[in-house]
């Protein structure tokens, strides 16, 4: 068909009809996210954050590393590694988090060949009013993730990047209204009883906590053996 002038008319409306061009989807980043609210696990979630305060008051190792390294608060990361040993509340989590471990493997398609995820370390974070946890990856893992306890009004969210930030060079940035799945930086705001997994490559930083109270979370890695 041609225009005016003899030229080829090639826009989309030249058979009068658009064309709608399509989107493949490719090297998506996935997050895992469940609510452990519901019947029992509620009941877990009030045991475990209980625990987790007993824990950070008695925990003197773990106060004196949390003052050393400036975290602002105290997490058990440095400090213990036998969480669910130590305390049966723990072991009861780790139960949970090894079928969401589990099922985010299978979501993934990880093709396991008779490998399993191995709970590799589970530690307490209590986040003080004015704390962050700046951006950093779970070297030696293969899943990460986080069960939120305490989540006050304005407490931090956990803000994920997009892994492929390096490689961006001359790409303009995002616009602010940009959909999710396009943006540069996702915050997910948790509530308490959120469970969060992602692969352990994905660098995450937790900003300012605005809350007025302490924002409690349990975090882990899982390997695999
Ligand atoms: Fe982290």
């Amino acid at each position: 068909m041609r225009g005016c002038c003899g030229k080829r008319d090639i826009s989309p409306t030249a058979h009068g009809v658009w064309h709608m061009a399509r989107i493949q989807e490719l090297f998506v980043t996935q997050i895992y996210r469940e609510e452990l609210r519901q019947g029992a696990t509620s009941q877990l979630l009030s045991e475990l954050l209980a625990a987790a305060r007993e824990v950070a008051a008695a925990d003197r190792a773990g106060q004196a590393w949390s003052k050393a390294n400036d975290y602002p608060g105290y997490t058990s990361y440095a400090s213990l590694n036998d969480l669910p040993d130590r305390h049966p509340v723990f072991g009861d989590l780790a139960a949970v988090l090894d079928r969401h471990a589990t099922a985010f493997g299978r979501m993934l398609e990880f093709d396991m060949a008779g490998r399993r995820f191995a709970l590799d370390s589970l530690w307490i974070n209590v986040l003080k009013p004015g704390g962050h946890h700046g951006a950093h990856i779970h070297p030696h893992s293969v899943i990460s993730g986080t069960l939120y306890l305490s989540v006050p009004k304005d407490a931090s969210a956990i803000k994920y990047e997009d892994p492929r930030l390096p490689m961006l060079m001359a790409a303009p940035p995002r616009k602010a209204s940009a959909k999710e799945k396009n943006r540069t930086f996702v915050s997910i705001a948790p509530s308490p009883g959120t469970l969060l997994l992602w692969e352990s490559w994905l660098r995450h930083e937790v900003p300012v906590n605005h809350a007025k109270a302490e924002r409690v979370s349990v975090s882990f890695n899982y390997r695999l053996d």
